[in-house]
């Protein structure tokens, strides 16, 4: 039987839906597809993965035109495989990103892992922590986006199984260059942008069993290592709204609950198992 593997890295779900419905879509055309978080992977078992499945996927949120640090650190421990292997690259995003799924190209390619489509889905900004321009969009927005979402990927697994050859933003990477590189100097400064109101922590531990980047730790409270990736899963799944950011917390009178994916079977362990 033909079979299809989809990994993706998602902070807040979106990724995760788009990875999922890609698998629903597949099963329902007879190929046996699995969606497998990045963060349930050794480099050991993902090498098993592209070696033996037939499609190979890898799906990520886009920041500032970037990868996030966990998929660079996916791709960077895995074996160079042997025979190499054709991928199907995408990612998500809220507008714009220029390259953000080719970028991956070059590592990729580290790998004898070569790219044949990239995509970009359009996804709710997930920013719900910035006002403004950045706010997440209401329920209606949030909704038409969505239902946009899954035509795009009806039309997506089409083209993949045509065979018809797609890569977004080849020719963009001026575009992500030019959000790419202000945001990976702001990164620097952005692994520490995370902290804790301790009165509003009740130390469930949540935080630090969803982090990517193993960076918080629950002493007394918790404690962060300087690491943060900004995936935002600590923000938007504490579930006192403890973690602030930029040492703000959150005013939900104000702004709500931050976002994550509105589809009944998410919840935020779907992004770790
Ligand atoms: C730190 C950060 C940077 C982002 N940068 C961009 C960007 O450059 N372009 C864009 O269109 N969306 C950007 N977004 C929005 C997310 O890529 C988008 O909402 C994505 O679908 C979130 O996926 P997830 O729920 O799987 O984490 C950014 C989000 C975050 C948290
Ligand atoms: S998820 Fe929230 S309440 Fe739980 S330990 Fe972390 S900060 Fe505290
Ligand atoms: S500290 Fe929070 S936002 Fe930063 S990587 Fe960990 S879970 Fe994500």
């Amino acid at each position: 039987m033909y079979t299809a593997v989809i990994f993706y890295f998602s902070g807040t779900g979106n990724t995760w839906w788009v990875a999922d419905k890609i698998k629903r879509q597949l099963d329902a055309k007879n190929i046996n597809a699995s969606a497998v978080s990045i963060d349930t992977l050794t480099p050991k078992k993902a090498d098993w993965w592209i070696k033996t499945a037939d499609l190979v996927m890898l799906g990520w949120p886009v920041y500032g035109s970037d990868l996030p640090e966990p998929v660079k650190r996916f791709i960077d421990a895995l074996p160079k495989s042997e025979k190499g292997k054709h991928v199907h690259v995408f990612c998500t995003q809220m507008g714009f990103s220029g390259d953000g799924a080719y970028v991956a190209h070059k590592r990729l390619k580290g790998k004898r892992l070569i790219i044949d489509t990239a995509d970009h889905f359009i996804m709710p900004s997930n920013l719900s922590m910035s006002h403004g321009f950045f706010a997440t969009p209401d329920e209606h927005k949030i909704k038409r986006i969505v239902g946009s979402a899954e035509k795009h990927v009806e039309q997506y697994v089409e083209r993949l199984l045509s065979g018809r050859v797609r890569i977004k933003g080849r020719y963009s990477c001026i575009l992500g260059i030019l959000q790419r590189w202000p945001y990976r100097l702001y990164r620097k400064k952005a692994r520490n942008l995370v902290g804790v109101d301790a009165s509003r922590c009740t130390r469930c531990g949540l935080c630090a069993e969803l982090c990517p980047m193993n960076n918080i730790t629950i002493k007394d409270i918790p404690e962060f290592a300087g690491n943060c990736a900004q995936c935002l899963r600590c923000y938007s799944f504490c579930p006192t709204s403890a973690i602030t950011y930029y040492g703000h917390v959150r005013d939900e009178k104000k702004h709500g609950k931050p976002y994550f994916v509105p589809d009944k079977h998410f919840t935020p362990s779907s992004l770790i198992k």
